[in-house]
């Protein structure tokens, strides 16, 4: 009399677990397709696995980022300081140059996107890098461009 019910259920779950199996494969074969960035991918980039050709000047601009820049900076997320990706499109070059070699001036001189991001940054100090040229400063502009 149970028996024929014990099977019934029995098949049941067997039924069920398999189409959860299912599910899970396609989810995660769904994840890995290329072209779809996720949070994991983006941490390799940042790691320099991943990364496209470098033109000369990215090279030197990488290199300069590295010593002096990566200690707080990251490109894609927020460290101790802002993510540099595509930071020439928030400022003007000029702006760049000054904020860089002596963002502290600036912030003195009342300019008010200098203000505007050191109280953002709770006024932590960023260091002053008065030996890079204006040539350095390209450089490491260019590589934090490269990823866009
Ligand atoms: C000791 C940590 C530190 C180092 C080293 C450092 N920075 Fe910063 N940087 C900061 C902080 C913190 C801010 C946020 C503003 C503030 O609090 O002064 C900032 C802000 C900036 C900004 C403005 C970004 C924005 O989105 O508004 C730029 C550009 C920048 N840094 C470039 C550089 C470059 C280029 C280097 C290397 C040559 C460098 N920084 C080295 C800490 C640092």
């Amino acid at each position: 009399m149970l028996e024929p019910l014990t099977k019934v259920i029995a098949y049941t779950f067997t039924f069920m677990i398999t189409a959860v199996a299912i599910c899970v494969a396609l989810v995660l074969y769904i994840g890995s397709v290329p072209g779809q960035t996720s949070t994991a991918q983006v941490a390799i980039i940042d790691g320099g696995a991943a990364k496209p050709e470098f033109t000369d000047l990215q090279q030197q601009g990488e290199k300069l980022f590295k010593a002096n820049c990566a200690a707080c900076h990251k490109l894609f997320k927020r460290a101790i300081g802002p993510g540099l990706l595509g930071v020439t499109e928030r400022y003007e070059r000029e702006w760049l140059y000054s904020w860089i070699k002596n963002s502290q001036a600036l912030i003195a001189s009342g300019d008010a996107d200098a203000v505007k991001i050191y109280n953002e940054y709770n006024q932590s100090n960023m260091n002053s890098f008065p030996q890079l040229s204006n040539e350095d400063i390209d450089a490491i502009l260019a590589y934090t461009d490269a990823y866009k």
